[in-house]
């Protein structure tokens, strides 16, 4: 590979950043191709939406088979083709969570309003919140939350999407768990991502992380005040940034 550096691991979110830009995902996926097929470079989709949505938006894009698919906002593994998540995150993640307490504190919230049934998940609450009272919402929540000591972690993604998900269950805590399990090095793992569920991506390891040049604010925010020199601020959108941050890394020339 010359002066390029090897990649072990890609791990991109789908929506708005793998997804958006069709001419530049086929030259990607292209390399990824060839990457896998000559250095057996892992590929990983890391989505808030659950499989099932997932398989939707697979039925309509041309995507590489993942070696894993890690859904719902982090909650859930699938290695390879297995057809239940895997189990071993699944007991990480059942340790001090109650679901139903969680959406009983949740519906004293007229504010908090519900998503659909097929985006519920066991270890995954969701709702829609507006933007104009995030500020007021959040604070209230998390305390009631902690008085009944549950241990969670609160997502706002997008100015709309607020998921509730056991401490630990994030997008970025699967990654590292998927990494140690491969034996993978941060260094030749490369993190994607546009929205406020990929925060965590970034927040963990030493893997390095392209935010796409159309990145909401919330995860450009916080790449602000947490600059280091393995994130990269792409100018280009969605699969183009993932592309322009690959070369500025060197894992492609
Ligand atoms: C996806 C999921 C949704 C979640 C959002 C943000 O759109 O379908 O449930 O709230 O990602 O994480
Ligand atoms: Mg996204």
């Amino acid at each position: 590979m010359g002066s390029l550096t090897h990649l072990s691991l890609l791990v991109t979110d789908l929506d708005h950043t793998l997804v958006g830009n069709d001419q530049s995902l086929h030259r990607l996926n292209q390399i990824l191709d060839r990457y896998r097929q000559t250095w057996g470079t892992k590929i990983v989709y890391a989505t808030g939406r659950s499989r099932a949505s997932y398989q939707d938006l697979v039925a309509t894009q041309s995507l590489l088979a993942p070696d894993a698919l890690i859904s719902a906002v982090g909650t859930e593994i699938y290695v390879g083709d297995a057809a239940i998540p895997d189990p071993e995150w699944v007991d990480k993640l059942n340790v001090n969570w109650c679901r139903e307490r969680i959406v009983d504190i949740a519906s004293r919230f007229a504010d908090l309003d519900a998503q659909p049934q097929s985006e519920q998940r066991p270890f995954k609450v969701s709702y829609y919140l507006s933007p104009s009272v995030v500020a007021a919402v959040l604070p209230q929540l998390q305390e009631l939350l902690a008085q009944q000591l549950l241990d969670v972690e609160i997502i706002y993604s997008g100015s709309k999407d607020l998921d509730i998900l056991p401490r630990g269950g994030d997008k970025g805590t699967a990654v590292q768990f998927l990494r140690d399990r491969w034996q993978l090095d941060p260094t030749q793992t490369v993190v994607c991502g546009d929205s406020g569920n990929d925060i965590s991506l970034f927040k963990y390891g030493k893997e390095r992380g392209i935010i796409v040049g159309n990145a909401q604010s919330e995860l450009r925010l916080w790449h602000e005040l947490h600059p280091v020199n393995y994130h990269y601020q792409a100018v280009a959108k969605c699969a183009a940034g993932i592309l322009e941050g690959l070369t500025y890394f060197r894992f492609v020339a």
